[in-house]
C-alpha cells in the first residue's frame, strides 16, 4: 500500500511567546517519524510524508494514498485539536488509522471522557472543574478530600503537570488553579488523588479489542505521593522502573484489563489506545485518562511495554495496521 502519514514535528511549531515552557510536549521527533516510516517500507509499504497543518492539507490533496496513518496532535490549544486531520481524512473519504474525530474530542476533555466513563460504571476519582478565575472565589471546595491534583483539562504528555500540581488544602488550590487557568488558558480539574500503583494498559484491535499488555510504572525513589509527572516523564531513565507485565493481584489486574476494554468501546476508541489507572487503597483500579493517539516514539510508555513483552516495533505497528485494514474493505494489504 501506499501510506501517507500525518504527524507534527516539534521543530515546525512555533510556540507563543506568552506560552507555558511544555508548550510542544505532545509533539513527536523526527526520529519516531522514521521509525514507523521504517516499520511501513520494510513491510513492504510505500511512504509519504505529509506532516501536519497547512503542509498536510497541501500534501493530502496533492498525494494518491491508500490510507493515512495519523499520529498528528493537531494546532493551538483548541480541546478537539486531535481531531482536526482525521475530519480532513473523513471529508475527502480517505481511510485512516485510529480513532475518528468525535473520540478524539471527547478523549482531550478530560472531565467529559470522565463523566462517561463514569456513566458506564468505572470507578474515576472524584472532581471538579473550574473554567475562569472569576468563577475561582465562588467555588465550592467542599466534598474534594486532599490531597488532591490539579491538571490542565484539555491536556496530555503530563502537560501542566509538575511536582507542584498536588495540594494539599483549598487555599493551595485556589493558588495553583489561578495560576494555571493563566498559563494553559483552558479550565483546570481538581481531581481526587489516589495514592497507589499506576498502571497504564495498551490495547490494540477492534473486533475484539483486546489488551496488548499492563505496565505498572515504578519509581525508583520511594515517594509518598508519586506523580507522573512532566519532570519524570523528561527523565524517565533515572526516575522510574517499568514493570511489564505488572505483578499485582489476579483480580486487580483483571479489573483492570475489563474497565480498560468497556471505556475503550464506551468512548469510541478504535485500532489502538493507551488508558491509565491508579490502584487505590481500597485496591479499586480508577480509571485516570485515556490516550486514543498514544505517543509512538521508543521513550513512549505503549512502546516500552510492547518491547517488554517481546514484541518487535515493526510487528506492533503492523499490528496496528491490519487492525486499520479491516476497517475498510477497500484497502487490501499484500500478505
Ligand atoms: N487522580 C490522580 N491520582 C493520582 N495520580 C494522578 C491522578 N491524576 C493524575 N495523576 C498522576 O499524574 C500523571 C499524569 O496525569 P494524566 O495521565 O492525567 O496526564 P496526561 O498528561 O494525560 O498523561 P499522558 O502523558 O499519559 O497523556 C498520571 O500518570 C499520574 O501519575
Ligand atoms: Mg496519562
Amino acid at each position: 500500500m501506499r501510506i501517507g502519514l500525518a504527524y507534527d514535528l516539534k521543530e515546525v511549531i512555533n510556540p507563543e511567546a506568552d506560552g507555558p515552557e511544555d508548550a510542544l510536549e505532545e509533539y513527536d521527533s523526527g526520529e519516531t517519524i522514521d521509525l514507523i516510516s521504517t516499520a511501513f517500507k520494510s513491510a513492504g509499504h510505500s511512504v509519504v510524508n505529509m506532516g501536519g497543518g497547512a503542509d498536510f492539507l497541501l500534501n493530502i490533496l496533492r498525494e494518491r494514498v491508500d490510507l493515512v496513518f495519523n499520529i498528528a496532535e493537531g494546532r493551538g490549544n483548541y480541546r478537539s485539536r486531535e481531531a482536526q486531520v482525521p475530519s480532513v481524512l473523513e471529508m475527502l473519504d480517505i481511510p485512516y488509522s485510529g480513532s475518528d474525530p468525535q473520540c478524539l474530542a471527547i478523549c482531550l476533555d478530560k472531565p467529559l471522557t470522565k463523566q462517561l466513563v463514569k456513566d458506564a460504571g468505572i470507578p474515576t476519582p472524584a472532581w471538579h472543574v473550574i473554567d475562569t478565575p472569576e468563577q475561582l472565589s465562588a467555588a465550592s471546595w467542599k466534598g474534594l478530600a486532599y490531597p488532591a491534583i490539579i491538571k490542565p483539562a484539555y491536556e496530555g504528555s503530563s502537560k501542566g503537570i509538575h511536582v507542584g500540581s498536588l495540594v494539599s488544602n483549598p487555599e493551595e488550590a485556589l493558588e495553583v488553579v489561578g495560576r494555571l487557568i493563566k498559563c494553559y488558558r483552558q479550565p483546570m480539574m481538581l481531581e481526587e488523588f489516589i495514592a497507589g500503583d499506576e498502571v497504564t494498559v495498551g490495547v490494540v484491535g477492534n473486533t475484539p479489542p483486546a489488551v496488548l499488555g499492563m505496565m505498572r510504572i515504578v519509581p525508583k525513589k520511594k515517594v509518598d505521593h508519586f506523580v507522573y509527572s512532566l519532570e519524570v516523564k523528561r527523565d524517565y531513565l533515572e526516575m522510574v522502573d517499568y514493570e511489564c507485565p505488572a505483578r499485582l493481584e489476579e483480580d486487580v489486574l483483571a479489573e483492570i484489563a475489563a474497565s480498560s476494554l468497556k471505556a475503550f468501546t464506551v468512548l469510541g476508541c478504535r485500532d489502538f489506545a493507551r488508558l491509565d489507572f491508579r490502584v487505590g487503597p481500597d485496591r479499586i483500579p480508577y480509571f485516570i485518562e485515556v490516550n486514543p493517539l498514544p505517543g509512538l516514539g521508543t521513550y513512549s510508555d505503549l512502546i516500552i511495554m510492547a518491547l517488554k513483552l517481546g514484541w518487535r516495533y515493526e510487528e506492533l505497528i503492523d499490528t496496528i495496521l491490519r487492525a486499520v485494514v479491516k476497517r475498510y474493505p477497500q484497502c487490501v494489504l499484500a500478505r
